[in-house]
């Protein structure tokens, strides 16, 4: 049976990705900045799915409380300053600092690499592009890979929570792409495997 997903943030990302999950038959329910409904939506949810700002997160973990102990938390955030460069790196990651100020949740860091364009379906121009999945519970990652999978993505276990490092710039170079060398958004990262 698939889980409930709880997705927090109702931006851009959390709009594509209710889309997709709705589409793949999962029952989701969405919460923006009321810290009542972000708390029921968690409490709710199986899997907790994290879209909001980066700068947002220590609200939101504020929000949810306990309600998000052994449970899967995805970390889609990017930790971005306001002039788009990375806030943390290379010796730790959003994700691991996460993971340390909600210790018992299965913290996933996954789908960062993906323009929200795409994240509805996991294609771009019409082929399945990776859905990199890192983490140090095995169980949580392997819902997340499925989920991925039922959204159209290919997944890819993209080993320990630790590679958040790697992820995390990756959605980096991703930004540059479209926006510095000007490719645009129509594009996303396959691995070919
Ligand atoms: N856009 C992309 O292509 C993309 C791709 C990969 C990863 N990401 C990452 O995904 C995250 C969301 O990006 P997005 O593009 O969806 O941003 P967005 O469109 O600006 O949406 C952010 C959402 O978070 C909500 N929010 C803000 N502060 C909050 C709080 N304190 N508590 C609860 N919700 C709060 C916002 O509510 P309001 O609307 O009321 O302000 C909004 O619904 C970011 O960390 C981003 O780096 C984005």
């Amino acid at each position: 049976m698939k889980p409930r997903v709880a997705i927090i943030g109702k931006g851009r990302v959390g709009g594509a990705l209710r889309e997709g999950l709705e589409r793949a038959g999962y029952e989701v329910r969405a919460a923006g900045k009321e810290p009542q409904l972000v708390r029921e939506a968690a409490e709710w949810g199986g899997i907790i799915v994290l879209v909001v700002p980066y700068g947002a997160i220590d609200d939101v973990l504020r929000s949810i409380g306990d309600a998000v102990n052994g449970k899967p938390l995805i970390d889609v955030t990017n930790a971005l300053t306001s002039d788009m460069e990375l806030a943390l790196g290379f010796s730790t990651s959003g994700a691991e600092e996460l993971q340390k100020k909600a210790p018992a949740a299965k913290v996933v860091k996954a789908s960062n690499t993906t323009f929200a364009q795409h994240m509805s379906t996991g294609h771009v121009k019409g082929t399945a592009i990776s859905l990199f999945a890192a983490g140090d519970d095995q169980g949580a990652k392997e819902q997340v890979l499925a989920m991925g999978r039922d959204i159209g993505f290919d997944p890819v276990d993209a080993g320990p929570l630790r590679n958040a490092r790697l992820l995390e710039p990756l959605a980096s170079l991703n930004i540059q792409l479209a926006f510095s060398v000007k490719m645009g958004t129509q594009i996303g990262f396959k691995l070919v495997h």
